[in-house]
């Protein structure tokens, strides 16, 4: 395994030093990237159920790059046992389950929900948002309404393992649980089709107690996600808060942009992200990551923390993939 540290990665990469950041970090080994047959998918973690494979038989069935991350997310939202995404997810501290997401198709088009609560599938609602309305995001009662109006199903989403969780946190009411393989938080997914178009979603119940009202990076655009179909997408997950003060997702594309491979503007991107939050360095229970796609069919991961794992569809199979991060 071979150790680099970040200034020594500039040193190589030479023409950017405007872009970077002072701190040095170590990180561990650094993946090649190739070129991957298309069709793709990558998504973050591993929820145990077929999320890629689902969007890629969503396009096998006929179906467009947003109908195969619409459906492939409504998966994971749908399952009870996932305690970070929709339905069972955990709520806030106030016993609320609020629901985050996002999405961008291959035309540039974007929609999302924010604080959104009782409808199973918020990444549809985004949709919903994007295609029948002039705007980009609803929040709250408003989203709610709306997603009534469009006929999107209003009901309880807390199971009752989600309630034993909420009345178990009650009595000691820490705030942050540790994110990583027990508690996987958002769903990411970039799918490009055969063309090579690429769209992109993401969809959470955010971090687990949160205050009342907090929105994390999940559905904001440029934050979570980002998607531009002439050069690459990007999606988050881990604790927002940090993703959304450095515009983490659109950070990645802009330095794909600038000749970046997938792989080293995910690792820009976290050491952008620790530059800018030093109070959690040393933090062992701080994650966040990012999963990156680029126009020629080539992907990246990259966390601040052990523990990032990332599913990837190619070449007819799917391989769950442990992330290179940055050491502590
Ligand atoms: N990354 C999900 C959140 O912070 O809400």
């Amino acid at each position: 395994m071979k150790r680099r540290t970040f200034i020594k990665q500039t040193a190589l990469a030479g023409t950017s030093a405007i872009l970077l950041s002072k701190t040095s970090i170590a990180f561990s080994n650094i993946s090649q990237s190739n070129t991957l047959t298309r069709p793709i998918a990558i998504s973050t973690w591993d929820f145990k159920i077929p999320v890629n494979e689902t969007a890629i038989q969503t396009l096998r069935d006929g179906g467009s790059v947003l109908d195969a991350v619409e459906k492939a997310i409504n998966l994971v939202e749908a399952d009870p046992s996932i305690t970070s995404v929709g339905r069972g997810g955990y709520p806030d501290r106030d016993g609320h389950l609020t629901l985050d997401a996002c999405l961008m198709d291959e035309k540039g088009n974007a929609g999302s929900v924010v604080f959104l609560e009782n409808i199973m599938h918020p990444i549809s609602v985004a949709r919903a948002v994007m295609e029948r309305t002039p705007h980009v995001v609803l929040a709250g009662d408003g989203a709610l309404q709306f997603a009534v109006e469009q006929g999107f199903k209003k009901e309880d989403l807390l199971t009752e393992n989600s309630k034993k969780a909420y009345r178990d946190w009650l009595q000691e009411s820490k705030y942050i649980p540790p994110i990583g393989e027990k508690n996987h938080d958002t769903i990411g997914l970039l799918v490009m089709n055969k063309d090579g178009d690429i769209a992109g979603g993401c969809s959470t119940s955010g971090m687990a107690w949160k205050i009342h009202g907090r929105v994390g990076d999940s559905p904001l655009i440029g934050a979570g996600l980002y998607v531009d179909n002439e050069v690459g997408a990007a999606t988050a997950t881990g604790v927002g808060e940090t993703v959304i003060k450095i515009a983490g997702s659109f950070l990645v594309v802009e330095f794909m942009r600038n000749g970046k491979s997938p792989q080293e503007a995910c690792r820009l991107a976290i050491e952008r992200l620790i530059h800018k939050n030093p109070k959690y360095k040393n933090d062992n229970g701080f994650l966040a990551g990012f999963i990156a796609l680029n126009k020629a069919g080539e992907v990246g991961a990259c966390s601040y923390g052990k523990g990032l794992q990332y599913s990837l569809y190619t070449d007819g199979k799917n391989e769950v993939i442990d992330a290179d991060y940055s050491k502590k």
